[in-house]
């Protein structure tokens, strides 16, 4: 089969959350398969340098009036995988990050930049010459690609089949009516059955309801979107399609998450050294000025600090935990409250709470090997990849029963692995996060925990079929 995969962000390129991760690594389980992919992202700002030497380029001209839109052919160096790059300048070269300039603010343009790569993603799906590669189907990713689906049916032609994968409902991508010409699209597509979203346009909406089929990244949050609580005002959109809905869990690339041979840990450990973890948490905390005790449990936070992640409620328990003798190491970057009330705790407890805001994948892999339990109180999550890294490394995740946490942390039973709790609340969190510390200085029952954790294979290698058959069912659809 010929996929086509179109996302924002793709590790090792660029990566803001787990929608990259996601790009960088079920595309590789695909070809491993023996499926033709091709990626096709932004050449944001510096990604020419990370790539091979360009085979290959055509211009798709300059429908959006804003310079020419040029399509580069070439690959990832470290896993092979071939990638179109898009690139045009005024679009795409800047110095900030994918979405945000450097105070957070959303470029003003975003609809434009992702009404091009929706564009250009929906022209090559339909055009297979242009590049000598006709694509059996294509994969879309959250609102930034969903505008493809709309440009497809736009130009009310047959087309293959289109699949959108939601990272993440709230980001629906919607923007004001007044910018709806500068898209060209037809404003036919502007109805409640459309992609009109609440009096505006949205991207997530078009790639839902002009796809073939959707999916979500767990099956839980599955189920979840179809409520209004979960739904972010989708849900009766989504409810409507459920037949169309399915929910994948996403995978671990284990050759970028292993502690037995993760290059950027200190130490290598296994199931059978986890000593060696103890190594880890030592060197943590002397990397981080902590106070060094191995008999206390190290609690950590690797995470995007926004409302869904619920990391409000880690600073309100934190004090009477650090008090009973825990330490905290949060690495993260977001919503600048949320980080000054962390910069503050670290302020209070100089030797127990250590923070560094900003993004650093080194240091999120010394942290995953180096702590006892990772802390995920999530208002929502649609999968959730920490906690499934962390497990790996033998280090228990406390999460909030929702979405892809609920279907891979357990607290009872033969394959508990964690501390679960339900209610998004202070109490829920502290009497979860006290049962961790509990078990913590059981160390027969805490190691029990671990190797449950290090064992279970969330491997793309099992998801991929899944894939592999949804693809197929819906080519034969056609
Ligand atoms: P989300 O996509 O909602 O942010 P996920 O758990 O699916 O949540 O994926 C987050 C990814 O981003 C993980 O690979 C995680 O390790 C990484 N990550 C999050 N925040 C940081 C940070 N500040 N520094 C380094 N990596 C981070
Ligand atoms: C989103 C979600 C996260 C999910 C990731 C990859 O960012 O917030 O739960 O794991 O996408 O699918």
């Amino acid at each position: 089969m010929k996929i086509l995969f179109a996302a924002s962000e793709i590790y090792p390129l660029i990566k803001t959350g787990g929608l990259a991760d996601v790009a960088g690594a079920l595309p590789v389980a695909l070809r491993k398969k023996g499926h033709d992919v091709k990626l096709i992202m932004p050449a944001y700002q510096g990604i020419l340098e990370k790539v091979a030497p360009i085979q290959k380029s055509i211009n798709l001209g300059n429908p959006f009036g804003v310079g020419d839109l040029l399509l580069l052919e070439t690959h990832i160096p470290e896993n092979d995988t071939p990638i179109w790059l898009l690139q045009c300048q005024a679009l795409y070269e800047r110095e900030d990050g994918p979405y945000v300039d450097k105070s957070g603010i959303d470029f003003e343009d975003n609809h434009i930049r992702f009404a091009a790569l929706s564009w250009a993603a929906a022209t090559l799906a339909l055009h297979g010459h242009l590049m000598d590669w006709q694509a059996d189907v294509l994969h879309l990713n959250d609102w930034q690609t969903g505008f493809a689906a709309a440009y497809l049916e736009s130009w009310k032609v047959e087309h293959i089949p289109v699949v959108t994968t939601v990272h993440n409902l709230r980001y629906n991508g919607s923007f004001d009516m007044n910018q709806f010409s500068a898209m060209h699209l037809s404003p036919e597509l502007l109805s409640m059955h459309g992609m009109e979203f609440y009096g505006r346009f949205s991207g997530l909406k078009a790639g839902l309801v002009y796809a073939n089929a959707v999916t979500t990244v767990s099956p839980t949050y599955a189920k979840e979107i179809l409520t209004p609580e979960y739904g972010d005002g989708l849900d009766g959109t989504l409810r409507a399609m459920q037949d169309r809905l399915v929910g994948i869990l996403n995978g671990v690339d284990y050759d970028q998450w292993s502690p037995e041979k993760d290059a950027l840990i200190p130490h290598n450990y296994g199931i059978d050294t986890l000593s060696q973890k103890q190594a880890n948490k030592l060197a943590l905390l002397q990397e981080n000025g902590l106070s060094e005790d191995l008999n206390q449990p190290v609690f950590g936070v690797v995470s995007r600090l926004t409302e869904q992640k619920g990391l409000d409620l880690v600073l309100q328990v934190m004090p009477t935990l650090l008090e009973k003798g825990a330490r905290l190491v949060v690495l993260g970057s977001g919503d600048k409250y949320l980080e000054s009330q962390y910069l503050e705790l670290q302020n209070n407890y100089p030797n127990q709470v250590s923070v560094r805001i900003g993004y650093f994948e080194d240091y999120s892999h010394r942290i995953q090997a180096g702590i006892d339990a990772l802390l995920i109180p999530s208002r929502f999550e649609p999968c959730g990849l920490t906690q499934l890294y962390a497990l790996k490394y033998g280090t228990l995740p406390v999460v909030r029963q929702t979405g892809g946490l609920a279907d891979t942390v357990f607290e009872e039973g033969e394959r508990a692995n964690g501390f679960v709790f339900k209610e998004a609340s202070t109490v829920a969190l502290q009497a979860a996060m006290e049962r961790s510390m509990e078990c913590f200085y059981d160390t027969n029952r805490w190691r029990e925990k671990q190797k449950n954790a290090m064992s279970y294979d969330y491997s793309w290698d099992v998801v991929t079929d899944q894939w592999i058959r949804l693809y197929e069912s819906l080519i034969h659809q056609k």
